[in-house]
């Protein structure tokens, strides 16, 4: 998603966006801009642009956490960071090329994981399930709300998705009792999850909160206990991360 924004946001006057996934095999040792690849079997995303380029002065840093060349509002510069993250913890390595006026394509190699042995059917029935409980998702990003809610569908919940933590909110308000947990980002404009959940405590003080975030430490888990958040769940949301939490959340609402 950030490749592709940060794609988008280079081609102000217009381009092609392309954005290719396969499998592919290294056979040797080879250095990628950054990283190195063991030989194996990998999956490769590239996603190029035909824009702007990326000069060396902002190619050295761009990785860098708030590292960002856009406007206050406009970037936090914590994109790239997290796809680095995201990308050195599962084993893999990234390639830039660039051409300053003609565009950039980003390659991130993922290492396969050896063949699953269980068939993932077997895994999702081994999950935890609901009971048709009602699940409210609250994110600012509007494709995650819809990913979480076919995710908890999956799952035997009822999800109710908000893209806005202010009308979510509201519904709260109009309805407190027609929910029974929440799940919520933390990051979001106007209102930040944890204090929504604080909000929501004050109609509800019994209800469970699951806050969801990218980022992790030492403040936002004091923010998050300090509300009555019950857990935090790490972004990218995992089925199982999140079968198993919620399993954990609603058996002690019984
Ligand atoms: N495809 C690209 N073309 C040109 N410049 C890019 C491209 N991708 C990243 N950059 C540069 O790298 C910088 C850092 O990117 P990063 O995604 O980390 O933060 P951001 O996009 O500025 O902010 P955010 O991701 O929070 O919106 C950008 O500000 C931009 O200057
Ligand atoms: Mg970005």
């Amino acid at each position: 998603m950030n490749l592709c924004t940060n794609a988008l946001q280079a081609m102000e006057h217009g381009g092609v966006l392309e954005v290719v996934l396969e499998r592919t095999d290294v056979a040797q040792n080879r250095r990628l801009s950054h990283g190195a690849l063991v030989p194996g079997d990998y999956v490769r995303l590239c996603v190029s642009d035909t824009g702007s380029g990326i000069p060396p002065q902002v190619l050295d840093r761009m990785f860098d956490p708030f590292f960002t060349t856009k406007g206050v509002g406009e970037g936090t510069g914590l994109g790239l960071s997290l796809v680095h993250g995201i990308v050195a913890d599962l084993g893999g390595a990234i390639d830039v090329r660039t051409i300053v006026g003609q565009g950039t394509m980003f390659t991130i190699w993922l290492p396969i994981a050896g063949e699953a042995t269980v068939p993932s059917a077997d895994v999702a029935a081994k999950l935890p399930h609901g009971e048709g409980q009602t699940v409210m998702i609250v994110d600012d990003e509007k494709a995650l709300v819809a990913l979480a809610e076919e995710m908890l569908a999956k799952l035997g919940y009822e999800p109710i998705g908000f893209s806005s933590s202010v009308l979510a909110l509201d519904a709260f308000r109009k309805a407190p009792q027609s929910f029974d947990v929440v799940l919520t980002d933390e990051t979001m404009p106007e209102l930040i999850g944890t204090d929504l959940a604080h909000e929501i405590r004050l109609l509800r003080p019994d209800i469970p909160i699951v806050l969801m975030s990218g980022y992790s430490g030492a403040q936002l888990n004091e923010r998050a206990r300090a509300v009555g958040v019950r857990e935090i769940l790490r972004k990218p949301l995992q089925s199982k991360d999140i079968a198993e939490c919620l399993g954990r959340v609603v058996r002690s609402l019984v």
